[in-house]
Parts: structure tokens; sequence; C-alpha cells
């Protein structure tokens, strides 16, 4: 159990990627606090993981509302007397492009996405000084890219990669260790498996496959990384098996990133 007696403060649990970061920490052995806007998101990753014997509340947060953030924490805090990890992977999808997106629009996904990391890793940080512990960032190989059509996520995801830089500096004397963990387009089946388990009625959409289709054919490994693997990944950023690990990001995307531009991988062959 590389996080025993752990507390992990997971945002954005999902039953997609944050649910299946939070089963992997709390596979290991940490307790955890579910956070989202949806409550429902919330309760039900908290529900099924105490429903297989671990330590977990779900609490219902604005990750872009200062008060909400602070009284969160406190909460937590209060709960589990601790917090040795913080995964800030809350966001939420509005693809769009510099000459459509409505500014107002702009500012609300800039803000989860940058605001929402900034917030939760001020108050963590705060209750981790003078203790340590891990703060892992959620970015995308679409903030390591040029998406078109996806400018306000796309942009923030790259802020988040230099938030985690100088967030790693500005904590490295306090024993906090600050880094982030890239996915990228990922097999939707866990999803709907993960929420079937937390005992909601779910029904993949028949065009999922078509639609994954040119992720799964242009990516090296011809197959998509699942919530899970991001999960393990996360327990390595969180445990001591990382311990002189700061600062750096951990990306988890079938070598979608390491690819040549101009290297087709669907036809298998050096150019
Ligand atoms: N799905 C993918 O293919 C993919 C690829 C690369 C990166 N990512 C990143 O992984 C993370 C999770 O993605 P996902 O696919 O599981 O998305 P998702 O939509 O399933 O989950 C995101 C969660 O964040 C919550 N959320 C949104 N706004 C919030 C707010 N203001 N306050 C609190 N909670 C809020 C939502 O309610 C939701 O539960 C995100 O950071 C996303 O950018 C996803």
């Amino acid at each position: 159990m590389k996080l025993k007696d752990r507390v992990a403060v997971v945002t954005g649990t999902s039953p997609n990627i944050g649910g299946g970061i939070a089963e992997g920490l709390a596979a290991e052995g940490a307790a955890i606090v579910a956070v989202d806007a949806n409550e429902a998101n919330a309760r039900d990753c908290a529900n099924y993981l105490k429903s297989q014997g671990s330590r977990a509340i779900g609490l219902t947060c604005d990750v872009t509302d200062e008060g909400q953030v602070k009284a969160t924490v406190d909460t937590a805090l209060k709960e589990f007397g601790r917090i040795d990890v913080l995964v800030n992977n809350a966001a939420f999808f509005n693809k769009k492009g510099v000459l459509d997106m409505p500014y107002d629009e702009w500012n609300r996904q800039t803000g989860v996405i940058l605001g929402g990391a900034f917030l939760f890793t001020k108050y963590v940080a705060k209750a981790m000084v003078g203790k340590g512990g891990t703060i892992i960032n959620i970015i995308s190989t679409a903030g390591h890219q040029g998406e078109p059509g996806n400018i306000a996520y796309s942009t923030s995801k790259c802020g988040l990669l230099n938030f985690t830089r100088s967030a790693a500096m500005e904590l490295v004397g306090h024993g906090i260790r600050v880094n982030s963990l890239t996915p990228t387009a990922t097999d939707p089946s866990e999803s709907f498996e993960r929420a079937a388990r937390w005992g909601r009625t779910v029904k993949k959409p028949e065009s999922l496959d078509r639609v994954m289709k040119p992720f799964r054919d242009g990516i090296p490994m011809k197959k998509l990384p699942l919530p899970s693997d991001y999960g393990r990944a996360a327990v390595f950023l969180a445990s001591d098996d990382s311990s002189m690990i700061t600062g750096t990001d951990l990306r988890v995307d079938a070598g979608a990133i390491a690819r040549y531009w101009a290297w087709e991988p669907k036809a298998g062959a050096t150019l």
C-alpha cells in the first residue's frame, strides 16, 4: 500500500478520469475527498469507494468560488486531519475557436482550469506547509500542441504546465512537490463500466466507436489510455516512489506527443 494513511483531494470526480484517479489512489490506501460541482459526481465516487472499504467523503464545490474552496479544504481537514495529495482535475469541454468564442465563455473555461487549480493549490498548500505533500495537475495533450478550435482549453492546459513549474519552485522549500500528468484522448469504455459500478444506468452511444476511431488510428501505440492508466501514474506521482521528482510532466499518452508530425502511424512505416 503506497499511500496508506494518506489523504487525497481529487477535483472533478466524474466516472471518467477523476473517478479513475480517485479509485487508483484509494486502491493504494489513500482516503479520498471527492470534490465536484456536480453533487452526484462527488457523492457517487465517495459512496462507491466507501462500499469497497476505503475512507472517503464527497463534497460539492465549484472550484472557481474561493469561499467554497476554502470551506471544502477546511471540511476535508476536519474529517481526516491532514491532506497529503491534491489532484487538480476539474475541467469542462467547450470547443470554440479564437474567431467565435464569446469572451465570457473564455473567462469561464480558463477560470475553471487555471483558476480552480490555483485556488485549490493555494488552500491545500497552506495546509501542507510544515508537513509536506504532493500536488498533481491534470493537463491534456491539447496543452502541448496547437489544437485548432479549442482555444481556451488548450491555452489554459498549457498555462497549467507552467503553473506546475512555478508552484513547484515556490513550494519546494516546504517539502511540497508539484507535478503534472498529461492524459490524451481516452478510451471511453472504462467510464461506462465505472458508472455502472457506481450504480448509474448508462448507455454507450452507438456513434462512440466511430468518433474514437481517428484517435486510435493516429496514436503510436494504436490503442488509447484508460482512466485507470492515469490512476496508476497518479499513484507514482503521489507516492514516495517519485520523492525526487518535482516540476515535471508525466505524459500517459501512448506516444501521442512524441510522434513526429509528418509520420503517419497508420502506415506503420518510416518516412
Ligand atoms: N477525456 C479526455 O479524453 C481527456 C483528455 C485529456 C485530458 N483530459 C483532462 O482530464 C480531466 C478529466 O476529464 P474527463 O474526461 O474525466 O471530464 P469529465 O467531464 O468527465 O469530468 C470533469 C469533472 O469536472 C467537474 N467540473 C467541471 N467544472 C467544475 C467546477 N467549476 N467545479 C468543480 N467541478 C467541476 C465536472 O462536473 C466533471 O465531473 C480534465 O482536466 C480534462 O481536461 C481529458
